[in-house]
């Protein structure tokens, strides 16, 4: 048994072994293929021809290092990187690997900065006459240009030095990390000694040839990371020697040929990132040599082949976002070298087989969501339990995001004493019930560095004992339960960054212990009693804290004054209390976001406030805070929203708000006691959404340049994700969520002394969905181009002194569902059309002793004429007396009665000029509306005379 599991052990490191070397480049195979056998290294110029094509290669290139300079003088061999063949003389091999490779990212840049170690420049032409290189590695350069001339020119070699007299001698080609870009050449099918090919990050483009497969010497193939299409040709199955297939993040699509099966070297498969489709080939089970597989972001279809079992060498396998559906073969459980296991993101259900504990090898677990902040689309169900984990004795991460719509059909039932085989260090479980009772198994998990267990259904209170067996944890998520109690004292460790208890039940004082955390989310709970004083002391690395709807009390301590790298401060929705502390925001300047809305804040906004000039978002909404519009906030040239309804400050808007804040979204400073006019220059706001001055005391008349707050350019759009969640999780007042709060532009005046009339380019804001001017002392008309509004859904002119008409253009407002324009002293019929018979609540017109027809009881004058014709259908009693004419006119006015009052207007001009007349019917272009209209222009006219005459 001891034995056996050795060997089992010796295999997988030795196949790991071949894996890393056929990833890490193919140097080894070529020592293998090509034995050098020299003792002594005889002294040669290299051929003239092969020199001149090094030189203009040399010339063709920028060197910013210098790392050519030795290339002079006859003797090319001697030359850095050229290497020649010790009995001929000839140049096999070229190394001009970027030298800062290997020394890690920032080596590699600094080398760049300091004048670049990259070789700059193209592969020439006479690249070609190198026939006798065996080797080509030029990695991580700046080689652009296409490879198709050199490769051509190469596989016209015949060559003396290779074994069959007239091939092509190169072996290997390493032109990763550089900018080429164009096609792989047909020709490279004549290259037959080519044992690795490494085209790595380029810019590639075009199909894999189907000449690839005449390389049968080929044990690496790697074109990841270019721009390569079409699908995997057939012949990839020829490729008996390769040993390494990697075409991730191309676009290749289509299904993966049959033929794979016939790469029985084959030890790692990697076409993640692509779009190949269909289903994974039954073949697959023939690689018996595949250690990993990874087709991981494609749109592959159809259920895991139950022949995935035979592949009893896997140790890596991700299927991850892809549309995979049905259940996981119980042959999983045959995968006994399997190390990691992702199947998140696809579509799979049912339940997960018990088989999967018998994976002893297995430390990595995803089955949900790879993405934390989406749920995973696998829909499982059922139970998992003790069996599903009995031999998972290495097991290290375990994640299993699952969607709120799979409605906790998945559920983790272990006995309350079990103990775990394994020890984690990473549990991320979401939507998977296991409360109600709090997993105590989780105090044998003392190695466990991340916990996040949300929407688990847990209802009970945190264990003391928890936070002490689990001594390593720095980030912890337990929000979205219903966890209940005090918070023990839990001891972070240093490295300790983030904790969320967030939407859970609990209560007693805010547990703010000391720590290096530097995200806190405790909001939606029920602490009560004030934020701690030394606050500042106890997390001197805080970022970001949010403690909204809560219970808290007491004042804003002094000591967040120290907390200089706090970004987030959100103490929204509390009972907080006092003055904003006069002192602290000096040092505060990295704060992003201050929300402080809905607590009892008095007094006014202290000066020191200025110097918090990164804000993006403030809020002070609904406190008792007064003073005049802060001049400092000119020092805010980032904001994007500010919100300060709902308080007591007063005095005029300042001129410079639209030149000092051009970012801002949303501007809220409703309820206040602001007067004064609207400034022009608010307009200059181009990305506001939102403009909000509701009840205050503003006069004047409404800025004409107000139609000009359109803002098509979204790019201005600055608020970033972090932001949008901060939202979601708030809810923005008007209970707007996180999308509809990015689409939503809204204009609400109502509630001022504002007169003069409603500009009418006002209606060129086509993106509007709320307006609201009521309660002013507006005049005029209703704009008639309101109908170009089409977003509106919103519209409340209510309590003002418009007169006219109400335009019929309004009826065309397909998504209009609340309209108010009672109060007013609007006049003439209230147009009818789809959506504004659905508004039929007789009280939005109410006020306006002028307007008549439906909803409202006062009928119009032509209902009146109505009456003057048959009551019982007019097409009836034509049959029945034989008189068609009059009895049509009625027919169309009992139809088209919504005309007649627009007609009624101009009816007195028709008659007045014929000319005017013609023109207007001209605008018809249905001979059959003319007609109609016409013979209805000359009813409402006679029948106006007829009132006329009475
Ligand atoms: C030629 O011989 C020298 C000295 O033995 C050796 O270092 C070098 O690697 C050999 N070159 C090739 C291309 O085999
Ligand atoms: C699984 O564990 C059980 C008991 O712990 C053991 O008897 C069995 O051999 C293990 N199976 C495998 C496949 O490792
Ligand atoms: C804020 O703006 C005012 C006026 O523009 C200026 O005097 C003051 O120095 C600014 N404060 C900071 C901290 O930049
Ligand atoms: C418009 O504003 C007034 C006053 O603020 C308010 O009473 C009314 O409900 C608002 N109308 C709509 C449709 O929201
Ligand atoms: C319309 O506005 C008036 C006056 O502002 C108000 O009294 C009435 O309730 C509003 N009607 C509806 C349906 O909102």
């Amino acid at each position: 048994m001891v034995i056996s599991s050795h060997i089992f052990m010796s295999t997988l490191h030795h196949l790991i072994l071949i894996f890393f070397i056929s990833l890490l480049g193919t140097s080894s195979y070529l020592q293998l293929i090509k034995p050098v056998s020299c003792t002594k290294s005889p002294i040669f110029k290299c051929s003239e021809v092969e020199r001149k094509a090094l030189l203009s290669f040399k010339y063709n290139l920028t060197d910013p290092s210098g790392r050519l300079s030795s290339w002079v003088g006859e003797d090319c061999c001697n030359w850095l990187g050229v290497g020649c063949d010790n009995n001929t003389g000839n140049v096999v091999k070229l190394d001009l690997r970027n030298p800062s490779w290997f020394d890690g990212f920032d080596q590699y840049n600094k080398s760049c900065l300091g004048g670049g170690n990259n070789l700059i420049g193209k592969i020439p032409n006479s690249f070609a006459n190198l026939c006798n290189l065996q080797a080509l590695q030029l990695r991580g350069n700046n080689i652009n240009g296409g490879i198709t001339e050199f490769v051509d020119g190469l596989s016209q070699c015949s060559n003396s030095s290779s074994e069959d007299g007239n091939l092509p001698s190169m072996q290997e080609i390493d032109l990763s990390f550089n900018q080429l870009n164009g096609t792989i050449p047909e020709s490279i099918g004549k290259l037959s000694m080519l044992v690795s090919l490494n085209l790595n990050d380029n810019q590639m483009s075009g199909t894999i040839p189907e000449s690839i497969g005449k390389l049968s010497m080929l044990v690496s193939l790697n074109l990841a990371h270019n721009q390569m299409s079409g699908t995997i040709p057939e012949s990839i199955g020829k490729l008996s020697m390769l040993v390494s297939l990697n075409l991730a993040d191309n676009q290749m699509s289509g299904t993966i040929p049959e033929s794979i099966g016939k790469l029985s070297m084959l030890v790692s498969l990697n076409l993640a990132d692509n779009q190949m489709s269909g289903t994974i080939p039954e073949s697959i089970g023939k690689l018996s040599m595949l250690v990993s597989l990874n087709l991981a972001h494609n749109q592959m279809s159809g259920t895991i082949p139950e022949s995935i079992g035979k592949l009893s060498m896997l140790v890596s396998l991700n299927l991850a976002d892809n549309q995979m559906s049905g259940t996981i073969p119980e042959s999983i459980g045959k995968l006994s070298m399997l190390v990691s296991l992702n199947l998140a993101d696809n579509q799979m259900s049912g339940t997960i087989p018990e088989s999967i504990g018998k994976l002893s090898m297995l430390v990595s677990l995803k089955l949900g969501g790879e993405n934390s902040w989406e749920g995973g689309k696998n829909s499982w169900e059922g139970v998992l339990t003790e069996a599903h984990f009995l031999n998972l004795t290495r097991l290290k991460s375990l994640s299993l995001y699952m969607e709120s719509s799979a409605n906790w059909k998945l559920v983790l039932n272990a006995k309350q004493d079990w103990v775990p085989p394994f020890k984690l260090i990473d549990l991320q479980l979401r939507y998977v019930r296991i409360g109600p009772t709090f997993p105590t198994w989780l105090t044998t998990q003392n190695e466990l560095n991340l916990l996040l267990l949300e929407n688990a259904g847990i209802s009970d209170t945190i264990p003391h004992g928890l936070w002490k067996s689990c001594p390593n944890i720095t980030f912890w998520s337990l929000s979205n339960n219903k966890l209940r109690g005090q918070v023990p004292y839990f001891e972070f460790q240093p490295s300790a960054y983030y904790i969320d208890l967030s939407f859970n039940n609990l209560e007693g004082p805010l547990p703010l212990f000391h720590s290096n955390l530097r995200h806190i989310h405790l909001d939606n709970n029920m602490f009560s009693g004030p934020i701690p004083k030394n606050i500042g002391q106890l997390l001197p690395n805080l970022d970001w804290l949010d403690l909204s709807s809560n219970s808290i009390t007491g004042r804003i301590p002094h000591s967040f004054g120290m907390l200089k790298n706090l970004s987030f401060l959100i103490l929204r929705n509390n009972s907080v209390s006092g003055k904003l502390p006069p002192l602290l925001w000096k040092d505060l300047q990295r704060l992003l976001i201050l929300d402080l809305a809905e607590n009892n804040i008095s007094g006014n906004v202290p000066s020191s406030m200025q110097y918090l000039r990164s804000l993006e978002v403030l809020s002070l909404s609904q406190n008792h805070l007064d003073g005049e519009f802060p001049s400092f906030f000119r020092n805010y040239s980032n904001l994007q929203s500010l919100d300060l309804g709902r308080n007591k400050f007063f005095g005029k808007l300042p001129t410079w708000l639209g030149e000092s804040l051009p970012h801002l979204l949303r501007l809220r400073l409703r309820s206040n006691f602001f007067q004064g006019d609207i400034p022009q220059q608010l307009c200059l706001l181009s990305h506001l959404q939102i403009l909000d001055l509701a009840h205050n005391d503003f006069s004047g008349v409404i800025p004409k340049c107000l139609g000009s707050l359109r803002s098509n350019e979204h790019e201005g759009y600055y608020v970033d994700y972090d932001y949008e969640m901060l939202l979601v999780s708030k809810g923005i007042e008007y209970g707007y969520g996180q999308t509809f709060f990015n689409l939503v532009y809204s204009i609400d005046l109502s509630s001022n002394n504002l007169s003069g009339e409603i500009p009418d380019n006002i209606t060129s804001i086509s993106e509007l969905v709320i307006m609201n001017l009521s309660m002013n002392h507006l005049i005029g008309r209703i704009p008639n181009k309101i109908g170009n509004l089409q977003m509106l859904q919103s519209l409340d002119l209510s309590m003002n002194e418009l007169y006219g008409p109400i335009p019929q253009s309004l009826s065309s407002l397909n998504f209009l569902s609340r309209l108010n324009l009672s109060f007013n002293n609007l006049s003439g019929k209230i147009p009818n059309g789809d959506q504004l018979q659905t508004l039929n609540d007789a009280s939005i017109y109410e006020g306006n002793s002028l307007l008549c027809g439906l909803p409202l009881s006062t009928k119009c004058l032509e209902d009146e004429t109505k009456h003057m014709v048959p009551p019982n259908g007019g097409n009836r009693v034509a049959n029945e007396n034989g008189s068609a004419g009059i009895n049509s006119f009625s027919f169309y006015v009992s139809m088209m009665a919504g005309f007649i009052v627009g007609f009624w207007g101009v009816c007195s001009t028709l008659i007045i000029k014929t000319s005017w007349r013609q023109a207007y019917f001209r605008s018809f272009d249905n001979l059959k509306d003319k007609i109609v209209v016409f013979v209805m222009v000359k009813i409402v006219c006679l029948l106006r005379k007829e009132s006329e005459r009475n």
